[in-house]
């Protein structure tokens, strides 16, 4: 199975392909994450991305497709994946429709997440993530145990991401209405669009991703 998670920077993504992956065994595969990896592990792709992913622009779609593949082929998303984050261009989801034509596999739904700027804005400001485990917080939403200690793996060592400064968020919201929201017309081109209000909270959001994921399964 190959599910799209569609929505910008805060919408909820990351938080409920980690819930998915939990529910129904899906691998979540998130290519911000990748490429934040390749930047920690200094990389040639990562010391190209970095740059344009501390501007809050879209690293390019070469590096971004390759990285995407390479994590596709590994044993463990065979049975099925959850994409946050991946496609984000028309040129992206092109190379994503071409790969699973290869391997003779189909997108069961792209579920876009629908929320107001206002919102996204506010949720990344509060946003930290677990580095023992990667779990996602919020400081008002969904807060981590006393003394910022995770409330899933026991660590407290939460960071906060670089690109989650007011002004980078400015310029990623900017490159999600240019280049990832016609994605919305493409998927529903292609009939596998699903639409979530994103603007409730966590657990409802999911329960809603629930009863879409149900039907298309
Ligand atoms: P990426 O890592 O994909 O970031 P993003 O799309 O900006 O999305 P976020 O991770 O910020 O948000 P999310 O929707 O996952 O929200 P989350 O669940 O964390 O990309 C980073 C960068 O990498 C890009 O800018 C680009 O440079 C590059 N990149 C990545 N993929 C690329 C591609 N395909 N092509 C080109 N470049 C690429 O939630 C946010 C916060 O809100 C959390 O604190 C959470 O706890 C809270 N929250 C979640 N849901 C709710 C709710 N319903 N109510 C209240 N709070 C909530
Ligand atoms: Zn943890």
């Amino acid at each position: 199975a190959v599910l799209i998670l569609l929505g910008p920077p805060g919408a909820g993504k990351g938080t409920q392909a980690r819930m998915l992956q939990e529910k129904y065994g899906l691998v979540q595969l998130s290519t911000g994450d990748l490429l934040r990896a390749a930047v920690a592990a200094g990389t040639e792709a990562g010391k190209q991305a970095k740059a344009v992913m501390d501007a809050g622009g879209l690293v390019s779609d070469e590096i971004v497709i390759a990285i995407l593949k390479d994590r596709m082929n590994d044993a463990d998303c065979k049975n099925g994946v959850i994409l946050d984050g991946f496609p984000r261009t028309t040129v992206q989801a092109k190379a994503l429709d071409a790969l699973l034509a290869s391997t003779g596999q189909r997108i069961n739904a792209a579920i876009s997440l629908q929320v107001n700027d206002e919102a996204m804005v506010e949720r990344i400001s509060g946003r930290s993530t677990c580095a023992g485990c990667g779990e996602g917080y919020h400081d008002t939403f969904k807060p981590p145990l006393p003394g910022d200690t995770c409330a899933k793996c026991g660590s407290a060592e939460l960071t906060r991401r670089a690109d989650d400064r007011a002004e980078t968020v400015a310029s990623r919201l900017e490159a999600y209405h240019a280049q990832t929201e016609p994605l919305i017309t493409y998927y529903g081109d292609a009939g596998v669009l699903q639409t979530v209000d994103a603007m409730e909270e966590i657990n409802r959001v999911a329960t809603q991703m629930s009863s879409v994921v149900e039907t298309v399964l």
